[in-house]
């Protein structure tokens, strides 16, 4: 059985991330994605809210598994019996802090191999916090994010405003 984790902090998932993730599910047997606390930046959403998010815009594909955890990447991986970490690489500025986080990883265990998928090309651009600065000055996220998500974070949006 292939076993790989893709990790991230999904807040929220967008569609770049569901590309990698129905990619990454017909390539390996059995995918988990899951959901890790975001060092340093303040989230939009709990992180159950983000598993929610995820586990809707999975719920057609039975080999992936949505959970959270809040540690090492690497402990999880072995904890779940997986060897390999699955990421998505966009443009070219992914690539240096990629290659730092898995280089690190290979440190903490060679077994561990981390795979990348190159992302699609018009989702190349996008990202969870560039999606989040448009929506927040009302600009259109229609198509980059699934319907549910772009209706959460409206909603979000218009709650932090409120409560300024
Ligand atoms: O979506 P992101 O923010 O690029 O995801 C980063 C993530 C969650 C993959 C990274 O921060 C991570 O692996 N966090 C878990 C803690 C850990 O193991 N850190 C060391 C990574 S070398």
């Amino acid at each position: 059985m292939r076993t790989a984790v893709c990790p991230g902090s999904f807040d929220p998932v967008t569609n770049g991330h569901l590309d990698i993730i129905e990619r990454g599910a017909q390539v390996f047997d059995r995918l988990y994605v899951t959901v890790f606390p975001n060092t340093g930046k303040e989230p939009l959403f709990t992180l159950e809210e983000r598993m929610d998010m995820l586990m809707g815009a999975t719920r057609d594909l039975p080999n992936v598994i949505v959970e959270t955890y809040d540690g090492l990447l690497l402990d999880y991986v072995r904890e779940r019996g997986a060897n390999v970490i699955l990421k998505g690489l966009r443009a070219v500025s992914d690539y240096e802090y990629e290659f730092r986080m898995a280089m690190m990883n290979r440190k903490l265990d060679d077994k561990v191999e981390t795979v990348f998928l190159m992302s699609r090309v018009e989702y190349s651009y996008l990202s969870s916090s560039i999606l989040k600065e448009v929506a927040r000055f009302g600009g259109c996220v229609k198509g980059l994010v699934p319907p549910e998500v772009e209706v959460a974070l409206k909603r979000r949006i218009r709650e932090r405003a409120k409560s300024r």
